[in-house]
């Protein structure tokens, strides 16, 4: 259902980053899953449908057969909320969601298991889609699955050493096909 294309905002915030075990919740398809194993992390990629993890392995299967590079990619179907993230490791180098809109009970508790799965030095990256986009006329989640700057500010602890959230420009294109610049909500932060 999704573009199959890797999200700009995972590859303008990790380029350089170094390498390490990364976990991707709510990866759907697999685009950025597959992005940052091209990048050397190993990558343990969540998501509730199986469906779509098998998209994701096929496209990564085609890849590698095409140019004999290696993609390290676990891929677990589990409902992120209900059950326990993956493990091993305990702690990941690299946590992010890109587009998880469920509701604000559930949010709650991702919001910290994310947190605890981030090892110490480690990079926590969360991307959603903007409340300020919702009179856009683009294809949006209800206002009540959406989060803002104070939801993730209080999400992730003052003590960490970097912690960022801000609204980040995007291009996107309409249905009717013209060219539009939405606005993503990006919590980026380091343990
Ligand atoms: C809008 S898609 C985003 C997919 C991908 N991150 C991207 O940016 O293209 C949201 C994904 O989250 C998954 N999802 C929603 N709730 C989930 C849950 N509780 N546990 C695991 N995956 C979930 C859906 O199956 C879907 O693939």
């Amino acid at each position: 259902m999704w573009s199959g294309r890797v999200n700009p905002t995972l590859v303008s915030s990790l380029t350089g980053t170094a390498v390490g075990h990364a976990l991707e919740v709510g990866c759907g398809e697999g685009a950025d899953a597959l992005w940052l194993a091209e990048q050397g992390f190993e990558v343990t990629a969540v998501d509730a449908s199986p469906r779509a993890l098998a998209r994701g392995e096929a496209e990564r299967t085609t890849r590698v057969a095409k140019d004999g590079i290696t993609r390290n990619v676990r891929w677990i179907a589990s409902d992120v909320v209900a059950d326990p993230l993956p493990t091993p490791p305990e702690r990941y180098d690299l946590v992010t969601a890109h587009f998880l809109h469920i509701p604000a009970a559930d949010r709650k508790v991702l919001w910290k298991k994310l947190v605890q799965a981030v090892a110490p030095g480690g990079t926590l990256l969360i991307v959603g889609h903007s409340l300020e986009d919702l009179e856009a006329g683009l294809r949006r989640p209800p206002a009540d699955l959406m989060f803002d700057h104070t939801e993730l500010t209080a999400a992730i602890p003052r003590t960490w050493t970097k912690r960022t959230v801000d609204l980040h420009n995007r291009e996107q294109s309409t249905p009717d096909g013209q060219s539009v610049v939405v606005r993503d909500i990006v919590a980026l932060a380091t343990r």
